[in-house]
């Protein structure tokens, strides 16, 4: 057996438990928080992946970017970004929860995916609302539940996330697949028609901004993951 392979099995048993950590403190943090949360276990490396879709598409010689993400929970989305990362890029990564930004702030020392680019980003224990707008950004991965939301909070995030994007820089963010069917089915009738009018307020963005769409099967739920961009100039 080569070093390597020998190697694999214990890395990836080490690699098993902390995700398995991730998902029980996610879990734990859902069931005092769903409203906040919005899920009970963290997103897949799979929606990881198309979240950081326009951290990859850059053209190899594109200066360093600054990115945020919000909403990181346990740090799933972070690998995917982290992944994509060069020299130069930072990253402010903005978590309401307290317990998961101390969680966030221990994986950037010990985490073999998130510990190289702990040099590059900030960890913000606040609600994205009180992040202010002295900073800009060419790339926002949001993670936020949207759909528990109501449509004011929604438009007011939105409203700032294009404040403080650079013209021409880009947002990400998903929603779950599914979840009016489900709500029509099983909400209070105030809930159902809280979330039709916030998915109205994100469809309108989508409409006006909208670059790529993605449906992301591989993640529990199945995601759809929506890439905007801001016009380089007022229009
Ligand atoms: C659906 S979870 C996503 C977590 C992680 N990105 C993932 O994909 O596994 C949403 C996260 O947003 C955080 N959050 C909710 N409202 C927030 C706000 N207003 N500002 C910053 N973070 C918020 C929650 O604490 C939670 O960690």
């Amino acid at each position: 057996m080569s070093e390597t392979q020998s190697h694999a099995g214990p890395l990836s048993a080490l690699r098993l438990e902390e995700r398995l950590r991730d998902t029980k403190l996610f879990f734990g943090q859902a069931l005092r928080t769903f409203h906040a949360t919005g899920s009970v276990v963290p997103s897949s490396a799979a929606l990881a992946r198309a979240m950081a879709e326009y951290l990859r598409r850059r053209p190899q010689l594109d200066p360093s970017l600054r990115i945020m993400e919000v909403g990181a929970g346990t740090g799933a989305i972070t690998r995917g970004i982290a992944a994509e990362m060069r020299p130069g890029d930072t990253l402010d990564i903005v978590e309401a929860n307290p317990e998961f930004a101390a969680h966030l702030e221990r994986l950037l020392e010990t985490d073999p995916v998130l510990s190289p680019i702990a040099a590059q980003s900030a960890v913000h224990a606040a609600l994205v609302g009180d992040m202010g707008t002295d900073r800009t950004y060419d790339v926002i991965v949001s993670g936020l539940p949207f759909a528990n939301f109501t449509a004011d909070a929604v438009r007011e995030i939105l409203d700032y996330y294009f404040e403080v994007l650079r013209p021409g820089g880009t947002l990400s963010f998903y929603g779950y697949l599914y979840t009016k069917e489900v709500k029509a089915v099983i909400a209070r009738r105030e809930d159902y028609l809280r979330q039709a009018r916030t998915s109205w307020v994100v469809q309108e963005w989508i409409d006006r901004y909208g670059i790529r769409s993605e449906k992301v099967f591989a993640n529990i739920p199945p995601a759809f993951v929506h890439h905007l961009r801001k016009p380089e100039k007022d229009s």
